[in-house]
């Protein structure tokens, strides 16, 4: 018997087309001007190849990751470092979820306390994603935590005791030189609460929930683009 072929709504030729029409809506929010805050993935890379057409209004850029930093070069662009930026206009980034409210759950690509801190930094959140990452009520995306390696065991355990299961992400140390656990199981029943009770857990150094300090604006990409704000 023949396996069906993938819809269209789901190939992977159309979820880059629903990015690229993602990002595009994204773009008329860059004010001329003003330093812009810019994520990590590979939607907010499609948005970088598209501001290389606005280098020239853009002053300077502050950067979740160090691939995002590459490519914001590659692109022209000015890249600033965060350490001595508290605050700026725009952060335009993608999510592995969000909610009806605009919470996410973030870090599938283990840039999650750069983004935290730049999205806090930012007067409006503009997030960009294909409809796929809409969800009702977060936590089918495994969530990731940022954690100093000497706390390994004490996060594991502590997180399996909240009802988690634990995966470290094999391989993988942040820009900040630090690891990746990856969470599964967990209630998301009240996002606020879970972001905050992890923060409360020695080592951790963030966690990939995103409902204290929510985007602002959602510009979703499906059959149509949709863009809500808050
Ligand atoms: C990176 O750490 C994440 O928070 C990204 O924003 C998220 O993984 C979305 O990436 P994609 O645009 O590649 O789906």
């Amino acid at each position: 018997m023949n396996s069906p072929s993938p819809s269209p709504a789901t190939s992977p030729e159309e979820i880059q087309r629903r990015k690229l029409a993602a990002a595009r809506e994204a773009l008329a929010y860059v004010q001329p001007g003003e330093l812009l805050g810019i994520g990590s993935g590979s939607t907010v890379n499609i948005f970088i190849s598209l501001l290389a057409e606005r280098a020239g209004d853009i002053p300077a850029v502050v950067a979740a990751s160090k691939a995002s930093e590459t490519a914001l070069t590659a692109a022209g662009l000015r890249v600033r470092s965060m350490d001595d930026v508290s605050q700026l206009g725009i952060y335009v980034d993608g999510a592995d979820e969000i909610d009806p409210r605009f919470r996410m759950i973030k870090g599938g690509g283990a840039a999650l306390t750069r983004e935290k801190i730049i999205a806090q930094a930012a007067e409006r959140f503009v997030c960009i994603v294909d409809a796929s990452k809409e969800v009702d009520r977060l936590g089918r995306f495994p969530l990731p935590i940022e954690i100093v390696p000497p706390a390994r065991a004490l996060v594991a355990a502590t997180v399996e005791r909240m009802g988690g299961v634990v995966r470290e992400r094999a391989g993988v140390v942040t820009d900040n030189g630090n690891l990746i656990l990856d969470v599964t199981g967990l209630d998301f029943g009240d996002p606020e609460a879970l972001e905050r009770n992890l923060n409360q857990i020695p080592g951790v150094v963030c966690n990939g929930v995103f409902a204290l300090r929510p985007a602002d604006v959602c510009i979703t990409a499906g059959e149509r683009v949709t863009i809500r704000k808050r």
